[in-house]
């Protein structure tokens, strides 16, 4: 119970709810199987190692990748990113080139370029979107020069819940010889996604979204290409040899096999068992029907919203173009105090600029304060938020 009320989560853009099946083969992995993976041969180091790599091949299945070797566990979707960030912008970017981003990206897309772009003197390209919170495809495809070397983007907006067409954005980047990189943040946790399918060269997502815990998250890479790529971080596991040579009096180090070679230290395992059962928890349900569920709550949700007449909704009305993310302002109200408000209630949305404020600002908004569903969520919750949103409107609107 939050604040009296049963909680209704729709905060799940953030962070989602775990299922008991997650929890219980996390608990059992430390009661039964706690050991480091690849270094010692006794039996539960063979265990959890086992595990581990399985829970590689499961995701790579879950997401229509060749095999675990195109599946590199990181901490989360903003180390995905800053992996291939450092790894490609710091080896083999330079002055001439560019990376092309969106306005609607999160800023764990923007940041790292950025930062990078300081460094490396390239230039970072920023496509708009339209007044209904699309993307402009028209400046996308204008922006793609040859001298672009990745187009990144999100799939689907963490803000207005837009789904952007990256099959089509892919076609355009390879047309022109540049990689793409997709932020699945906010959509791999809800529709079923085939990278071969969407000619995606690299795709990061985090498990806390999708079911699973914190501190695990996954980057998908064509296997051709992260063969080519430098390691991120080093240390132990991403090595095969660290050999001293005496006439040069330093080492000489060969890296490990993918996927091994971008995943330095000792792994988050526990998480990877912890993932591995989210995405089972996950396939059982069908991510068609995960889909399903979340768009019959978003058509209904904007077609309530629509009947408040003080709602600003960001982004556009077509719940075709949408998932199950939507963000609003109520008249002036300040966003945070409607948060509190519905929290009052038990009711869990964020307020703010939910890690996106250039897309903030181009609507000229001091924040927003979004809704964003998953598989347990109802209508009923809807009707509750409804009302509630009603009455906020009425008292201070
Ligand atoms: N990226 C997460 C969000 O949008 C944290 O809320």
């Amino acid at each position: 119970m939050i604040n009296g009320h049963r909680l209704i989560y729709f905060d799940n853009a953030a962070t989602s709810q775990k299922p008991i099946q997650v929890i219980e083969a996390m608990k059992n992995f430390y009661e039964r199987h706690n050991a480091n993976v690849h270094r010692a041969i006794h039996t539960i180091a063979q265990e959890a190692t086992e595990l581990y790599e399985e829970a590689h091949k499961e995701v790579a299945t879950f997401i229509g990748a060749k095999g675990m070797e195109e599946v590199i566990f990181v901490r989360n979707t903003t180390e995905a990113i800053n992996l291939v960030a450092y790894s490609l912008g710091l080896n083999d970017f330079n002055k001439e080139d560019e990376v092309v981003i969106t306005l609607m990206e999160h800023h764990s897309d923007i940041v790292p370029w950025e930062m990078l772009s300081k460094v490396k003197g390239f230039h970072v390209k920023y496509v708009g979107v339209n007044e209904d919170g699309t993307l402009d495809y028209e400046a996308l495809r204008n922006s793609i020069t040859k001298r672009t070397k990745i187009v990144c983007l999100a799939h689907v907006s963490n803000v207005t819940g837009i789904i952007n067409d990256v099959k089509e954005v892919a076609k355009m980047a390879h047309e022109n010889g540049s990689y793409i990189l997709i932020d699945g943040a906010q959509s791999v946790p809800h529709m079923p996604i085939d990278v071969k399918e969407l000619d995606a060269d690299f795709l990061a997502f985090s498990a806390h979204k999708m079911l699973g815990p914190t501190g695990i998250g996954v980057l998908y890479g064509k296997k051709e290409i992260l063969e080519e790529m430098k390691p991120f971080l080093g240390g132990g596991e991403m090595i095969k040899e660290v050999k001293f040579d005496e006439e040069r009096k330093r080492c000489m180090i060969e890296w490990n096999e993918l996927p091994w070679k971008f995943e330095a230290g000792t792994p988050n395992i526990c998480g990877s068992v912890g993932l591995m059962e989210a995405i089972r928890y996950l396939k059982k349900l069908g991510m068609e029907n995960v889909e399903a569920h979340e768009k019959e709550l978003t058509i209904y949700t904007l077609d309530m919203l629509n009947k408040l007449e003080d709602l600003q909704l960001i982004g556009t009305k077509d719940p075709k173009m949408r998932s199950g993310i939507i963000s609003f302002n109520i008249g002036n109200l300040n966003v945070h105090d409607v948060a509190l408000f519905l929290d009052g209630y038990g009711i869990a949305v964020r307020s703010g600029f939910h890690c996106a404020q250039p897309l903030h600002q181009k609507f000229k908004l001091n924040g927003s304060v979004r809704v964003s569903f998953y598989i347990y969520n109802t209508r009923e919750e809807i009707d509750r938020l409804v009302v509630l949103l009603r009455e906020i409107e009425c008292a201070y609107g």
